[in-house]
């Protein structure tokens, strides 16, 4: 039993090898194996998914109507006791600006996506006559240029292009970035405002050509002066002629819409001219 360099080399060595193992490869080892496992098993969820089956766009019996509901209800689970959305009816004639309005949680998001086909009528028809176009309420961004956000595949068409930035109200943000519409914006990105990302959410909505266009609450992120330019120039303006559905908590813009929709716990409260509602109405 005599300690000589050699043995206490190679057991070193030995030893060396097992901590290793032990100590860095294994632990990684499980910790890789829990992650798949969880992985596997969101995948399996994802893929035992029920169909989404999309709206079928109908022609309408009905000319001039560009979204039509009748008696709808619909709900986001299918054992909760009351609907999200219940006994809709709404006509909504085309080439108007519709205003849906009511407090948080009342189902305004919820009969967009209704619309969208992400929410499906337990009772009821839908109808949609023609393409839609949707900004979210969540603005989000992809790693790329602010050009390709608002693109989003889209071919480039210089001049529309440069009508929808002006109508966004973008122009002046774009001066202020560091590589104008080329700035890289997204995870890795520039960081922008809330107020610039709505913009930019917006414009991506605006720039897709489609038959209606359906806004969540872009109005929310910005502050007065552009919101009011952003209802002038783009909804009002730029978008005349177009179907559209604007979600907004601002009622300085109602006197200036065709037809208002007011939602309370998911019901319509009451639908109409903005002369058919008395101004405590929006209070
Ligand atoms: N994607 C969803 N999945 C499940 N429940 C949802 C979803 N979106 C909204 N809800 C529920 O529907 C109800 C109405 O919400 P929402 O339509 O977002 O209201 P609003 O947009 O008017 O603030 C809420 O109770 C909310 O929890
Ligand atoms: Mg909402």
């Amino acid at each position: 039993n005599t300690i000589s360099a050699d043995k206490v080399f190679s057991m070193a060595q030995y030893y060396n090898r097992l901590q290793c193992v032990m100590a860095i490869f294994f632990p990684m080892a499980v910790t890789f194996a829990s992650e798949a496992s969880v992985t596997i098993k969101r995948l399996e969820q994802f893929l035992r998914m029920e169909e989404n089956h999309p709206l079928p766009i109908q022609p309408l019996t009905i000319v001039n109507q560009a979204i039509r509901m009748k008696e709808v209800n619909a709900s986001w689970t299918n054992d909760s006791i009351a609907n999200t959305l219940h006994d809709i009816n709404m006509k909504i004639e085309t080439g108007k600006l519709c205003a849906i309005v009511g407090p948080v949680g009342c189902g305004k998001s919820s009969l967009i996506q209704l619309l969208l086909g992400e929410l499906r009528a337990s009772h009821g028809h839908v109808i949609v006559n023609g393409t839609m176009s949707y900004a979210s309420q969540e603005p989000w961004l992809f790693t790329g240029s602010v050009r390709n956000n608002i693109l989003f595949g889209q071919p480039y068409d210089e001049q529309r292009y440069r009508e929808v930035v002006r109508a966004c109200s973008l122009v002046k943000d774009f001066v202020q970035l560091p590589q104008g519409d080329k700035t890289l914006v997204g995870e890795r990105g520039t960081s922008l405002s809330g107020g610039q990302r709505a913009r930019i959410n917006l414009a991506r909505a605006v720039y897709r050509k489609a038959e209606i266009y359906l806004f969540d609450d872009p109005l929310s992120a910005v502050d007065t002066h552009v919101g009011k330019s952003l209802f002038e120039g783009c909804f009002k303006e730029y978008l005349s002629g177009k179907t559209r559905l604007l979600v907004t908590h601002q009622v300085q813009y109602l006197k200036n819409v065709d037809h208002i929709v007011m939602l309370n716990n998911g019901v319509i409260e009451k639908q109409g001219r903005y002369e058919d509602f008395k101004p405590e109405d929006f209070k």
